[in-house]
């Protein structure tokens, strides 16, 4: 029987720059003309906005917002340090990075071997290290564990795609990279083999607006939907089932931020639907699992909560599991895109 430890966290890019341009996806909101001019001024945004924006317009709100994820993050690696295992599943998205207009899987299972990752060659700012434009990471992937995950999946009647090796993107998508940047913010090394599972969630918007952030009216027809919630949530069953039968010990990881603001057409995409985030946020602390598998896409979409489909696998393995939350914490934000959830679990 392997041991399972359950835990997720966010990959935001803006974390990724300084501090002064984490806010730079609201400011080029506020450029976009459709956008009722009542919108643009402070007054109508929320309390918490305007109270981030207003000391300097978000220099100080970014500086507490960065501390806050990465004191989370520094949990989850020493939770990862001391439980060490054999490779770690993540769920991740894909924003019109690896897969495009020639296939978008529902759920692929990245079965790479190592590779290494480039992550600032085609990063247009500065980065938060300072680190050369060339810098280079190895990435260990484990072929073994995600063939036998897709096996048993298949057998499980979960007709997830694999792939042996990249096809658009020249190494991991940055749900996956950014988030191992972020669990080494240190720089003191990260080898745990990674099994990538990439999860459909930008559905409608992957490849109409690139699975990424679109000025208001010119939306292109939209795609198919994303997988429902509950197939996410049944595909985190399957996956724990099956590393809980195995011999290994494995670490099950949901990568993203929850609300997007590019993705809440009712806040003309300039801040995430916090409000939302907090109901799914108390029924993930108090194991509430009926409330996330009885999401439906159309919520999700309402409330820019796209990305939440990776949560929904690791809830749906988490009740499959039986474990809970043991530390938690939920960083508010509306400047910065999005709500970040970093959750921790005791190793079941
Ligand atoms: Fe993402």
């Amino acid at each position: 029987m392997g041991e399972v430890l359950c835990m997720g966290l966010t990959h935001y890019p803006g974390l990724l720059r300084a501090d002064e341009e984490m806010s730079v996806l609201l400011r080029r909101r506020l450029e976009d003309p459709a956008v009722p001019e009542e919108w643009r001024q402070p007054q109508r945004w929320p309390v918490g906005m305007q109270d981030e924006w207003a000391r300097d317009g978000g220099g100080v709100a970014a500086a507490q917002h960065r501390a806050a994820v990465l004191d989370g993050v520094d949990r989850l690696r020493a939770a990862l340090d001391t439980f060490q295992p054999d490779f770690i599943v993540m769920w991740g998205d894909d924003q019109y990075e690896n897969f495009r207009d020639d296939v978008i899987p529902a759920f692929c299972v990245l079965a790479y071997d190592d590779l290494e990752a480039k992550p600032w060659e085609a990063f247009p700012y500065a980065n938060y290290w300072h680190e050369p434009t060339d810098a280079t990471f190895k990435v260990r992937g484990s072929r073994q564990a995600a063939t036998h995950i897709v096996s048993q999946l298949l057998a499980d009647e979960f007709d997830v795609a694999y792939a042996y090796k990249p096809l658009h993107h020249p190494s991991l998508p940055h749900s996956f990279l950014n988030a191992l940047l972020l669990l080494d913010h240190g720089r003191s090394g990260f080898d745990v083999p990674l099994v990538p599972i990439t999860v459909n969630c930008y559905g409608r918007r992957v490849i109409s607006s690139k699975g990424n952030p679109a000025p208001l009216g010119l939306q292109a027809p939209f795609d198919p939907t994303s997988p429902s919630p509950r197939r996410c949530f049944d595909l985190g069953r399957a996956t724990a089932r099956i590393v809980r039968d195995s011999p290994w010990r494995v670490a099950l990881v949901a990568s993203s931020s929850w609300s997007h603001a590019f993705l809440t057409d009712k806040h003309y995409r300039l801040f995430p639907d916090v409000a939302s985030d907090r109901v799914l946020y108390q029924a993930l602390v108090d194991g509430d699992w009926r409330v996330w598998r009885d999401l439906t896409l159309e919520a999700v979409e309402n409330s820019g909560q796209q990305e939440i489909l990776n949560w929904a696998c690791l809830a749906g393995a988490m009740e499959e599991l039986g474990a809970s939350v043991d530390w938690s914490s939920f960083i508010e934000t509306y400047l910065f895109n999005s709500t970040k959830v970093i959750a921790l679990c005791q190793p079941v």
